[in-house]
């Protein structure tokens, strides 16, 4: 160990041994409000194309990035650390905030609407800004749950989804997507559901769940049932819709 750290520092110094022989380790810096960071010694020593000729140790191993301090990201606009290079010139610039902080697609598991899927690439394009989000907004450990009604009052994403900065909270689909039902019905001509024609007249806590889990296998419901009013028949009862029970009807849903 303490050979190894010798030699390492040897190497640090004269610059002269060859960089692929040496294994060194991979190191993770870990931020507060904006993930973690993997610098890989091992892809970077074999960085020596045009616009990067040679990656010596000293290339980075100096005064603008001594070990052990932090560096800010504004320290490394002006040239240090990471700044050295990631300038747009030498090496990709610092804007590209997603290519050094690992990010993921967040699922939030939604039991009323199905999952929502967050996409932090989706929300970087923009401005390439971490603390637009974290921790005012959310922590990047486990957050609490958040109602809709807590969004309204701008909450979570309600902070931006409300029709100025982004699309509105009333778009409900745009975040809790929606595709088209088929029941499958062998004999009278199966039976097509459509999200889209029904969101375009209620909101999805008018039918969810209320009416209709999202969990698909559910109970069938008959027609003598949606006559008394279940399922499709607690609208489709000849006043607020066509009705179920109306022989004329029947292929309005059901398709041969
Ligand atoms: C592209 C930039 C870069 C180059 C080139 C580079 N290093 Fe590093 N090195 C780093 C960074 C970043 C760290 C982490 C610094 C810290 O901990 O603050 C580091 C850390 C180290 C450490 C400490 C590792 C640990 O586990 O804590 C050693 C030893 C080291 N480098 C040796 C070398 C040697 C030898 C070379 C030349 C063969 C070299 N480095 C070339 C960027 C570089
Ligand atoms: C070339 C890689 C790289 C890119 C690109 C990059 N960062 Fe960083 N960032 C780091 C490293 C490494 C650290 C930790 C530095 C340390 O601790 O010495 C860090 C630290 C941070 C920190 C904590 C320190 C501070 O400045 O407050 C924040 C916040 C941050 N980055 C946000 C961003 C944002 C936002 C972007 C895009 C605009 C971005 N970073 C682009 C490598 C990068
Ligand atoms: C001596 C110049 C230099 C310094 C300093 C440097 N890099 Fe790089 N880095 C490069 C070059 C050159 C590339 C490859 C060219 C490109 O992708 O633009 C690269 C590519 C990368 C990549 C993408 C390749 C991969 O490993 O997946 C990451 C991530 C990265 N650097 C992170 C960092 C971080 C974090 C730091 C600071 C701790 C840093 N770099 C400091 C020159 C440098
Ligand atoms: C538009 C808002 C927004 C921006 C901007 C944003 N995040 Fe997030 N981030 C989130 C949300 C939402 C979550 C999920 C929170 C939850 O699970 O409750 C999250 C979670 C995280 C997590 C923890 C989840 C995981 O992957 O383990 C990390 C790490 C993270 N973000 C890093 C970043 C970094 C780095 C940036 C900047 C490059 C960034 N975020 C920018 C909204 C954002
Ligand atoms: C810091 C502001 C901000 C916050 C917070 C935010 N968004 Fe966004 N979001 C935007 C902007 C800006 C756009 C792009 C403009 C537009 O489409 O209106 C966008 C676009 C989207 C899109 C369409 C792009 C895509 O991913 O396909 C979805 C979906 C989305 N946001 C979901 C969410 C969810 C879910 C949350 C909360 C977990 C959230 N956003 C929080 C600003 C934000
Ligand atoms: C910008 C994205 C976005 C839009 C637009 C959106 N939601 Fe949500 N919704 C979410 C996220 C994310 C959660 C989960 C939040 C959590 O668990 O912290 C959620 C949770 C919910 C919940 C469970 C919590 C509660 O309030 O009961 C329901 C129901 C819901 N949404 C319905 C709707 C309806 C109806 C609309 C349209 C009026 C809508 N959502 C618009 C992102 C959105
Ligand atoms: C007019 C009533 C109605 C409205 C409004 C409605 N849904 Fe549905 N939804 C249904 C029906 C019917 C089903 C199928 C349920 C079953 O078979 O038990 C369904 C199923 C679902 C499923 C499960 C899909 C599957 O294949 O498993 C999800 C997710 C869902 N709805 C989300 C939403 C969201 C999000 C909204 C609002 C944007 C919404 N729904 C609005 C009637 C509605
Ligand atoms: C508003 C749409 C709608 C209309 C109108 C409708 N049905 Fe249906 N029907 C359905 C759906 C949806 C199912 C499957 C329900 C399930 O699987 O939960 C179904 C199931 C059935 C079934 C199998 C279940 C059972 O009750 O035996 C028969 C038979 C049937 N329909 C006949 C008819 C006839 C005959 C008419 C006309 C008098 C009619 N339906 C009108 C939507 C409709
Ligand atoms: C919350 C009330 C509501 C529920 C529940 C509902 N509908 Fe509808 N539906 C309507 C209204 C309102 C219309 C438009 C008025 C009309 O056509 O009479 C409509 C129109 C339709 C149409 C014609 C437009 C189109 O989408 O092709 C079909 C087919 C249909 N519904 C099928 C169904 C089926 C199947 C179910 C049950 C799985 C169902 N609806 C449940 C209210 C509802």
């Amino acid at each position: 160990m303490k050979l190894r750290r010798i030699v390492l520092t040897a190497a640090i110094m004269c610059c002269t041994i060859p960089a692929v022989a040496l294994d060194i380790n991979d190191k993770t810096f870990t931020t507060e409000n904006a993930g973690k960071v993997v610098f890989s010694h091992a892809t970077h020593l074999k960085k020596k194309n045009a616009r990067s000729p040679n990656i010596s140790c000293k290339a980075c191993h100096n005064d603008a990035m001594k070990k052990g301090v932090h560096y800010t990201m504004a320290q490394m606009e002006h040239g240090k650390s990471c700044g050295q290079c990631h300038n747009g010139t030498k090496a990709f610039a610092l804007a590209k905030c997603t290519v050094c902080h690992k990010v993921r697609n967040i699922t939030f598991k939604v039991k009323e609407t199905g999952p929502v899927l967050f996409k932090h690439t989706a929300h970087m394009q923009k401005k390439g800004d971490c603390s637009a989000c974290h921790n005012t907004l959310f922590k990047t450990g486990s957050n609490p749950r958040v109602s809709m009604a807590d969004m309204e009052k701008g909450k979570s994403c309600g902070a931006c989804h409300n029709g100025k900065k982004a699309f509105t909270l009333s778009d409900c689909s745009r975040c809790h997507p929606t595709k088209e039902i088929t029941f499958i019905e062998k004999d009278t001509g199966n039976v097509t559901f459509s999200h889209k024609n029904h969101t375009s007249l209620y909101r999805c806590g008018e039918c969810h769940t209320l009416i209709f889990t999202t969990d698909r296998s559910k109970t069938k419901v008959s027609m003598k049932e949606m006559e008394a009013g279940k399922s499709c028949g607690s609208c489709h009862d000849g006043k607020t819709a066509f009705s179920v029970a109306t022989d004329k009807d029947c292929d309005k849903c059901h398709k041969m």
